[in-house]
């Protein structure tokens, strides 16, 4: 996720930004820039790469000044490049903007109004710079005004001017921003780390307020310029777990993070009756020849694959193989220029990926990349993206990129779908109005309540050694990701099962020792599952029908009760459809895996033996 600091006061402005771009290294990065007013001038230094590119840049040529801007980039809309880096200009250098999230329109925004202007980025970012300099006729807070107006998407954004060198002027809209009180300066951030060394007080922008930060005060408005009632904040946190927005560690951060990512991989991408997605560009007759896909991918990613097989058989109507990539690339697979190869990586570096990807590539298969890093190997090499516009993910255990995997799924699914004239209509229109409710279906998930609840469970696993899971259909995909999770950070030898098939082998494992978690999201095996989460209760009872130790957990849908009053426990996730209910139903199988791992006293973040991206076969 980018982050944004800004400055007006009497230090030397360019320490002060190059201090707190440091300081929101943690978020992830792969450019960084400055720029600084003096002199009605606006001076700008930005570079690809690491902070250090840029410090050794500007220890060469400093920048003087009393007011500036300053940004580290995570790559969304074009590759990571000096160009691509933040801040941007106006045409004539009059504006430079910094800018965190996505404007959905800006392609819009060129054709309708910026007609006939040169760009020097491939960003959306530089879209919202030439806005404001062409609406700015003296009142720069107007300009804003105006250009706020005919943006969507989601954004944080600094501005600053150089007739103004007095103000900076900043807004958001569901994308974080912080403004820090001092004494005769002020300063703002994406995020508090970024100005505790200077000072506690701030105030916490609300989205949709805009904010104009002299040295001495700070004026908030509504979008209108209505002022607003400063609402002043004392920041308790300490430097480290202000990196972490206050949370222990980075997973759960994460986890709550899904709220946001569901939000942001959509952004754009639904246009009331259909998907659209940038960087593909296929005729109907190319996707109509595929006569098969291949899903290749690692870990958690391969996971999210297993749900994509049922999505793109639904939505295509053609086979769907998922297929591990250390195997896939060994085993000669069936592959020619009939076959659709789509790739799946957080990162877009996992070797084994990117071997399977080549390999694809050589053997004449489209490869469609689905990733969360732009400009990551995997993303390079592919015929076509999808990107996650998830954010880093810094826990080794990945959670909102495996449901931003699942979205990006669905709307590839209904995107080729559409194409070849393959999808029910009617089922696209339900599916893309439930997938607009994610966000707020998350945020209830991740009410306080219900996390009680799965800390309360998680006290139970402490001592677990074996635990099963089961489902059938897409949730037998999901329990399989959910037994991955608890695995890696918990260390609990867990395994998951199609739960039809435990009768021919495993049912021999089950005993008063082995906790059992049934997911039955789905409405046509609801009962089978139930009947088959039976079976292993019965196996854990006692002469007399008790059960000690061993506890069973069912995950339903709100509303759908299991049948056998012998369950322990029981998780609802909100009502949505079946074919969605995989991305919901991951949201409290992290959380089970977080909270036992953290009873345990595991190492969350960082596990054992583990690294976040693999680049070895
Ligand atoms: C996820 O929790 C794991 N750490 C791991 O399985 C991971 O998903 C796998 O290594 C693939 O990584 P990628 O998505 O970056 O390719």
């Amino acid at each position: 996720m980018c982050g944004i600091v800004g400055y007006i006061g009497p230090r030397d402005t360019q320490e002060v930004l190059l201090d707190g771009l440091e300081k929101l290294e943690y978020r992830g990065y792969d450019s960084a820039g400055i720029a600084i007013l003096a002199d009605h001038h606006i001076s700008v230094e930005k570079h690809r790469g690491e902070l250090a590119n840029l410090r050794n840049a500007l220890a060469k040529h400093p920048l003087k000044g009393h007011i500036g801007i300053g940004h580290t980039r995570w790559a969304t809309h074009g590759q990571p490049s000096d160009q691509n880096a933040h801040p941007h200009l106006g045409p004539e250098g009059k504006i430079a903007v910094v800018h965190n999230g996505i404007i959905e329109n800006y392609q819009y925004l060129k054709d309708t109004y910026l007609q006939g202007h040169t760009f020097k980025s491939q960003t959306d970012t530089e879209v919202v710079a030439h806005l404001i300099e062409m609406f700015y006729d003296g009142d720069l807070f107007a300009a804003v005004q105006r250009t706020l107006a005919v943006v969507t998407g989601s954004y944080a954004l600094v501005v600053m001017c150089v007739d103004d060198p007095d103000e900076l002027i900043v807004t958001r809209k569901n994308s974080p921003l912080v403004i820090g009180l001092g004494e005769g300066e002020n300063f703002i951030a994406s995020d508090v780390p970024a100005m505790l060394a200077y000072t506690r007080r701030c105030i916490y922008l609300e989205s949709g307020e805009l904010a104009r930060v002299y040295r001495d005060k700070v004026v908030v408005t509504d979008l209108a310029g209505n002022v607003q009632k400063n609402i002043v904040d004392e920041i308790e946190w300490d430097a480290q777990s202000a990196e972490k927005g206050g949370y222990p560690h980075f997973m759960i951060k994460e986890i709550y993070e899904q709220i946001a990512t569901f939000q942001q991989v959509l952004s754009g991408r639904i246009h009331a009756d259909h998907v659209e997605l940038e960087n593909i560009d296929l005729s109907k007759e190319e996707v109509e020849r595929w006569d098969k896909i291949y899903i290749v991918a690692c870990g958690t990613a391969y996971h999210a694959g297993l749900v994509g097989k049922t999505i793109l058989e639904k939505t295509l109507r053609i086979p769907v193989f998922v297929e591990v990539a250390s195997e896939f690339r060994y085993r000669d697979p069936m592959i020619d220029e009939n076959t659709l190869v789509i790739v799946i990586s957080q990162s877009g570096e996992t070797a084994d990926t990117l071997e399977g990807a080549r390999e694809a590539k050589a053997a004449g298969a489209k490869v469609l990349a689905i990733t969360n890093v732009v400009g990551s190997s995997i993303a390079r090499e592919s015929d076509m993206v999808v990107y996650l516009w998830a954010g880093p993910e810094i826990s080794v255990a990945s959670t909102k990129a495996y449901t931003s995997m699942l979205i990006a799924l669905y709307l590839i699914g209904f995107y080729f779908g559409d194409l070849a004239g393959r999808v029910d209509l009617r089922k696209e229109q339900e599916t893309l109005r439930a997938l607009e409710k994610l966000p707020e279906q998350a945020a209830e998930i991740l009410e306080q309540d219900r996390i009680q609840q799965i800390v309360d469970i998680a006290k139970e696993y402490v001592d677990v050694e074996d635990l099963f899971y089961i489902g059938r259909g897409m949730d037998w995909a999901v329990v399989q990701e959910g037994a991955l999770k608890l695995k890696e950070i918990s260390y609990i030898h867990a395994e998951a099962y199609a739960a039809g098939e435990l009768k021919h082998g495993t049912l021999a494992l089950i005993s008063n020792k082995t906790p059992v978690i049934s997911v039955a999201l789905q409405e046509k095996t609801f009962d089978k599952t139930m009947s088959n989460t039976e079976e292993m209760l019965s196996r854990m009872m006692d002469e007399n029908g008790d059960i000690s130790g061993a506890r069973v957990l069912v995950v339903v849908k709100e509303g759908h009760k299991p049948i056998s009053d012998k369950i322990h426990h029981v998780i609802e996730i909100p009502d949505c459809p079946d074919f969605i209910s995989p991305v919901l139903a991951a949201i409290p199988l992290q959380l089970i895996a977080y909270f036992t791992a953290l009873e345990r006293g595991c190492n969350i973040d960082k596990p054992r033996n583990l690294a976040k991206s693999v680049t070895v076969e």
